[in-house]
């Protein structure tokens, strides 16, 4: 794709709806997360409740020795002890005392610590849920689901908080409400049942907590973890808005399930930390985690990836995991968190607009958005280029790149790019501008900011036509009328800043798994940050609209949390299957959904199998299930060595006799690779579906693909006839490649869907020549 295009795009879009993290890690030390291997722990230290102490002796081992040789050495410090998923711990390493732990009996792996970002309400309406009708009628709400949000921490006093209503926290809730700055044990209540907060292994690498900017307590200083939360399982308010816009009911997906907040970002989130925190959610008790953030570098080796080791823990325990798929798009392998036992969402818009009508002094009109007053209209006003109103990089408006003399009183148009949007809008502000036009390099439709001025976001192609009429204009001018919420256009289409696959971590498994409404989410907002998060802003509101996988991804975590109160017994694999097998891919006109950043239609590397459906995908027909030993099959399929597996499971054996290609693990959605030089390539995968729809039922295959004179599929049985409930009937589908590649393409999307009754069990294909 446009890749340098792309690039400035990223940099904006992190700065955008990201808290990145700003870390300098020590140039000697750094941290690490240790894995030991616990049938290794000497009898001294051997207690089937606590390998601390094991630990902290194998730390002060080293730094006995290492003293001896290095005059400065410090003994390192015990940053966590992680017992109960694997045994193993976080501490800061010199090099040497690194290399002296690899020589030691027990030691299994050192992984460094990444520094990760956060990967910044119509939506129930959006997605069915209304009122008391269907899930959300469903007496099984009032069942308890406890979703852990591992974020930036929550603000316990918002409305969408309140526990009016919900009956005592459930027993077997062993978390904790931990004491902090501005934080006690009687800030939770019935709805927020847990909050904790992290932080060792991000002081241990360089950053540092600001105590007149945050909170050292799960008190929410930046907003990002609050707004999550509260769009996962937030309470019912009526009347919810930003300035007028969007006025309406907002609500979390699952708005009776209990929150149980879990601070890691601060605001650089640490993987030590993080996880940490999945570590202690497992122990108390959470049913679903919500994580929206990651990496913003591309998907490593599970094996290296913390985040997906501490996921599988999860999962294995039944915990339901969701993670936000990251916001690099739209460029091909930027997806994160890809993992096939985590849910990776990626991020798309709703039928709602907040219109900005621009119209240029030539009577040309453009409709862009805006976050601002609504209601307002800025009267025509002589337009400014940024570019040619300040010194070298002033067409980003950044504060004090501007010259007031140039800018005064004008409209100045700013191009997206190194500077966050709202500081863009301080830049113009500051300057004396009266408003601001932002230009996008690529892609519809781009989500707006809460800014401090009048400002209007425009698309690429109105974004060209401006700089057009403004280089060939003398004396250009423009006008802009800001309109009320408007309902009803063209949605869902994939969101621009979206990641994409391919999997480059697991090329087999298509990734993002679906999408979910991500641009332009209202959601609760704590008390004391701005709306546009600049320390300049003195105003405040009750609720916030951001955009990003960030929003998306607590979108699909509390629809897990309502299919999981219906279906108690289903696994994490089942309710994902659910989803991705009932997700739509038709918009609201009935067309197929399209993509902003290439105008076109969206591939499964955009949307994975869809849009969520929540009513459809609590009743889905079938269901391709997995277990934990399934994946860990497959990790065994990717030719991961025996140390790289004890990583997920102590002591597991991979079969002698591969038992499995890693195209059979019982994904729901099919990604299948051709290479582009060998000819007459079959795959041939199996997949076994499990009936919880109707005990006797006969399903019948149907298979379509973009490009058929290409890839023919085969699927035996053609038909799978059931005769009860929860009984398993397998299948195996092979693709057929071309005996020579004819057409130019690279790629082929499609889907295999078992159709009975009212039933469309929907596979998504993704077909790639490399
Ligand atoms: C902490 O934040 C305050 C307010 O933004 C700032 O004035 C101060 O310099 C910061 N302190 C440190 C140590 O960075
Ligand atoms: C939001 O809508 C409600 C009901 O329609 C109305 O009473 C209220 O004034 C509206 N609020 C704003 C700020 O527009
Ligand atoms: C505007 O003019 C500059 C040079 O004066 C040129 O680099 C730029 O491409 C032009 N932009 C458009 C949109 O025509
Ligand atoms: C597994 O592979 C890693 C990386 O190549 C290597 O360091 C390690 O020693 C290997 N372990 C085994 C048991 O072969
Ligand atoms: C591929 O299959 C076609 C038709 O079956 C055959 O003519 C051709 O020789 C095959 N090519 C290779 C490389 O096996």
């Amino acid at each position: 794709m446009k890749s340098a295009v792309g690039k400035i795009f990223n940099a904006m879009l992190l700065l955008l709806a990201f808290i990145t993290a700003v870390s300098t890690v020590s140039a000697d030390k750094q941290t690490y997360i240790v894995h030991m291997d616990k049938t290794k722990i000497t009898d001294t230290y051997n207690s089937l409740v606590d390998s601390k102490p094991w630990h902290q002796a194998v730390l002060d081992s080293l730094a006995d020795v290492s003293s001896q040789e290095e005059l400065e050495a410090t003994p390192p410090e015990l940053l966590y002890s992680y017992e109960t998923a694997f045994s193993g711990f976080a501490a800061k390493l010199s090099g040497k005392q690194l290399e002296l732990l690899k020589k030691m009996d027990g030691f299994v792996s050192a992984v460094p610590n990444k520094m990760l970002s956060l990967h910044t309400t119509r939506s129930p309406l959006f997605l069915g849920l209304q009122g008391k009708k269907g899930l959300w009628g469903s007496s099984d709400i009032l069942s308890d689901v406890i979703i852990g949000v591992v974020d930036s921490g929550i603000w316990p006093e918002h409305v969408s908080f309140r526990d009016h209503g919900l009956p005592p926290v459930p027993k077997r809730w062993r978390g904790a409400c931990e004491k902090g700055t501005r934080f006690s044990p009687s800030n939770c209540n019935r709805k927020l049942i847990g909050a904790r907060y992290f932080y060792g292994g991000n002081l241990a690498s360089g950053g540092s907590i600001n105590g007149t900017e945050e909170y050292l307590s799960a008190r929410d200083a930046s907003g990002h973890g609050t707004h999550t939360a509260s769009t996962a399982a937030g309470d019912v308010v009526e009347h919810a808005n930003l300035y007028g816009l969007a006025n309406g009911s907002a609500a979390g997906m699952r708005y009776t399930a209990r929150i149980a907040a879990y601070k890691v970002c601060w605001p650089g989130c640490s993987s030590v930390d993080i996880l940490m925190a999945i570590v202690k959610a497992i122990e108390d008790g959470v049913d679903v985690l919500t994580l929206s953030l990651g990496s913003t570098t591309a998907a490593e080796p599970y094996y290296q990836d913390y985040l997906a080791i501490a996921s599988y823990y999860a999962v294995k325990r039944g915990i339901f995991v969701a993670f936000s798929a990251g916001n690099s798009g739209p460029g091909d392998y930027t997806a994160v968190n890809t993992a096939p036992w985590i849910m990776t969402v990626a991020a798309s818009t709703m039928d709602r607009s907040f219109p900005a009508i621009v119209k240029l002094g030539n009577g040309q009109t453009f409709e862009g958005s805006y976050l601002y007053t609504t209601g307002k209209t800025l009267k025509s006003l002589p337009i400014v280029y940024g570019k040619s109103a300040g010194a070298s990089g002033a067409e980003y408006c950044g504060p004090g790149s501007l010259n007031p003399k140039l800018v005064k009183g004008k409209l100045v148009i700013c191009e997206q790019g190194v500077v966050r949007q709202t500081e863009m809008g301080l830049g113009v502000k500051q300057a004396g501008g009266a408003g601001m036009l932002i230009m996008t390099p690529l892609g519809e439709d781009p989500p707006t900011a809460v800014h401090v001025l009048p400002a209007a976001m425009l698309g690429a192609l109105a974004s060209e036509a401006v700089l057009k009429y403004v280089n060939t204009t003398k004396g250009p001018t423009a006008s802009i009328v800001f309109k009320a919420t408007t309902y009803g256009s063209r949605a869902p289409k994939v969101a621009t800043f979206s990641s994409r696959g391919p999997n480059l971590a697991g090329p087999d498994v298509i990734k993002p798994d679906v999408t979910a409404p991500g641009v332009n989410i209202l959601a609760a907002w704590p008390a004391e940050t701005s709306p546009s998060t600049l320390k300049s802003d003195k105003r405040r509101v009750l609720f916030n609209i951001m955009s990003g996988t960030s929003m998306s991804c607590p979108h699909v975590s509390g629809i897990a949390a309502l299919i999981k109160s219906k279906h108690k017994d289903w696994s994490p694999a089942a309710i994902k299957s659910a989803l991705m097998t009932t997700a739509y891919t038709m918009d609201n006109r009935g067309k197929p959904i399209e993509d902003l950043a290439i105008d076109d239609l969206a591939s499964p590397f955009a949307f994975g199998s869809g849009h969520v459906d929540p009513i459809k995908a609590s009743n889905p027909g079938l269901i391709y299930d997995i277990t934990a030993e399934d994946y860990l099959l497959y990790l065994c399929s990717l030719k991961y060595n025996e140390s790289q597996i004890s990583l997920f499971e102590d002591g597991f054996e991979c079969p002698k006799k591969a038992t499995m290609q890693p195209g059979d693990l019982n994904y729901p959605s099919f990604a299948v690779n051709f290479d582009l030089k060998a000819q007459n390539v079959t795959f041939t995968y199996k997949r076994t579906v499990t009936n919880v729809g109707i005990p006797r039922s006969t399903y019948k295959v149907s298979v379509e693909l973009e490009t058929p004179e290409e890839v023919y599929v085969i699927v035996k049985p053609k038909v799978l006839s059931f005769k009860k409930l929860n009984e398993k009937l397998s299948y195996k589908v092979s693709f057929i490649g071309p005996s020579r590649k004819k057409m130019a393409a690279s790629a082929s999307a499609g889907s295999l869907v078992w159709v009975s009754g009212n039933y469309r069990v929907r596979s998504s294909i993704a077909v790639t020549w490399l």
